[in-house]
């Protein structure tokens, strides 16, 4: 610990010495999605956004340091969308402190050790912004609603899909929902990678 200690007292004293650190640290930052007006800067991150983001943090030592610090200015997976070494990390969590973060030397260690552990070069690569699941349309079990909003198709030949295949069963792959009467064969092939059975 103490080792630690004299550690991030180095690293520190570089960081103020550092001319670079320091125009970074000067620079001010506004976050163009922020809907909060006060007049602090940064502003506020969206604090329902924040809450659920909290909720995904894998559990472990550090995490309640990592929330109490890391919660205030921007919101969590501008943090658990990047991968980085522990050094990578140390020096993010000490730009975050010359940018106001307000963390001891104790948590800052917690912190970087949290992240280094989670979010590290070898671990699991961020989920994609928005899920390609949300897109697919499952022919067999979708509401003619869902087959006309997710394949772009006329709500005549979304109900036409339903209608088929409550007459003859349960489609297996797309020659067999181009049998569908009047259907638009051209659509469904350039909508084919949306489509599950
Ligand atoms: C006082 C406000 C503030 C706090 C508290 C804060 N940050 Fe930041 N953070 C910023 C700002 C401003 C940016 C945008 C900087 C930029 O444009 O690169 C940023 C950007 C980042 C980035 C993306 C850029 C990079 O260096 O990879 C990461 C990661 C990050 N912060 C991690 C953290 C962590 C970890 C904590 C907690 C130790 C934290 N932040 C706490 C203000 C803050």
């Amino acid at each position: 610990m103490a080792s630690k200690a004299l550690f991030w007292n180095a690293v520190l004293v570089a960081a103020i010495l550092s001319p670079v650190a320091a125009t970074v640290a000067g620079a001010t930052q506004q976050d163009p999605s922020s809907t909060d007006s006060s007049q602090q800067t940064p502003p506020k991150p969206d604090a329902a956004k924040q809450q659920e983001e909290i909720k995904k943090l894998p559990p472990g030592p550090g995490r309640e340091e990592l929330v109490r610090v890391c919660t205030g200015c921007h919101l969590l997976s501008v943090v658990t969308s990047q991968r980085k070494s522990e050094d990578g990390w140390t020096d993010t969590v000490v730009e975050m402190r010359n940018r106001g973060a307000s963390a001891s030397d104790d948590d800052m260690v917690k912190i970087v050790e949290y992240l280094a552990k989670n979010y590290g070069p070898n671990s699991a690569p961020a989920a994609a912004a928005a899920p390609a699941s949300s897109v697919k349309v499952n022919v067999n079990t979708a509401a003619a609603a869902e087959i006309a909003a997710g394949l772009g198709l006329p709500q005549s030949q979304a109900q036409a899909i339903v209608d088929y295949r409550a007459k003859n069963g349960n489609f297996k792959d797309l020659a067999g929902l181009k049998q569908v009467p009047d259907i638009d064969t051209a659509k469904i092939d350039a909508e084919k990678d949306k489509i599950e059975f």
